[in-house]
């Protein structure tokens, strides 16, 4: 008899057709998110599961599902999942690093230039009908071009965005828990620098931290007081590294000089100030969604999914035990 395994948000076809040739597979096509009390019913006699950011993994949960044995996150970010709560139960736990590092590279990108050069508000004047004419000072943004990048989280991601800036012809520095070997940093021309030096120098500062209590709150309103009058502000990592509140604050009184947004405390709820404020680009959280990266992540989890219930060695166990 196969396995059963649960598919707890919508996916590509071609995902769901490889599980079935290993395990009984229950989708959620209809992709309805599942609050906790149908999520611990759906994972009754369950060994596996393929979550999504959105699905909470916590001791409680893993309490009514004793069956469970790997859990398997279709993200890089895994901090909806209790990992020390699922290596106590030895519940396999894996995320999909590496296929989205270039994806969410390009749409940081995205933001760091309509942020700069205030392309939304630019774009909406534009299908308002407000446009009459050419004027010198119109829309006046700031240059991205020979300006300095700094950038919070040098991991994966954080170098794919470091090697995009030399094509702007920037100087880059960056910040992160070690500091990276010489090598690497002389590949991405970056600097090493401690995190006031950061905020004061950096005139686009992006952040490609992971999520955890360290890094909640690691750009607050003490953080943001250092950042230079224009600077803005990109995060395309998690939610809650940014305090929020603190942030539309420096907003609001132009103490910096916008920020690009895909990531937001407390989602999808974001901060309703956020949606007054017109030096602001939010999008939501879709910087890994193009079409080949969300499916090679779905695929991803999918493979590990498969490597953990068949051999016991998934290719991206966060949580080896013996
Ligand atoms: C991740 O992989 O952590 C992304 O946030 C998912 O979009």
């Amino acid at each position: 008899m196969k396995a059963k395994v649960l598919v707890t948000r919508e996916t590509f076809q071609d995902v769901l057709d490889y599980l079935a040739g290993h395990f009984a597979v229950t989708a959620n096509q209809p992709d309805v998110p599942m609050d906790l009390e149908t999520m611990a019913r759906a994972l009754q006699d369950k060994m596996g599961v393929m979550t999504a950011l959105t699905d909470k993994i916590d001791a409680g949960l893993l309490a009514r599902c004793p069956d469970l044995k790997a859990v398997c996150n279709i993200a890089v970010g895994f901090n909806n999942i209790d990992i020390e709560a699922c290596t106590a139960r030895k519940v396999m736990v894996t995320n999909t690093p590496g296929v989205l590092d270039d994806s969410t590279a390009d749409f940081t990108w995205a933001l760091i230039l309509a942020t700069a050069r205030r392309l939304m508000e630019a774009e909406a004047y534009v299908r308002a009908g407000e446009w009459h004419g050419w004027k010198l000072k119109q829309f006046l943004g700031n240059d991205v071009h020979h300006r300095t990048l700094g950038i919070l989280g040098m991991g994966r991601i954080g170098q794919k965005v470091a090697r995009r800036a030399a094509g702007f012809d920037m100087q880059v520095i960056y910040h992160n828990k070690r500091r990276l070997d010489a090598n690497i940093e002389r590949t991405y021309n970056a600097a090493y620098v401690g995190l006031d030096e950061l905020l004061a120098r950096a005139d686009i500062l992006t952040v490609h931290a992971p999520y955890s209590a360290a890094t909640h709150h690691m750009i607050g309103k003490t953080e943001l007081a250092k950042m230079k009058p224009d600077a803005i502000l990109i995060n395309a990592a998690r939610g809650g590294i940014v305090d929020d509140a603190a942030l539309i604050e420096v907003l609001k009184s132009g103490k910096i000089a916008g920020a690009g947004l895909d990531v937001f405390e407390n989602e999808p709820a974001l901060n309703p100030a956020f949606l007054s404020l017109k030096n602001v680009v939010l999008t939501p959280h879709i910087a890994s969604s193009s079409t080949a990266t969300r499916h090679g992540m779905a695929m991803l989890a999918a493979q590990n999914l498969v490597a953990a219930l068949d051999a016991g060695r998934p290719p991206n166990w966060l949580n080896p035990f013996a």
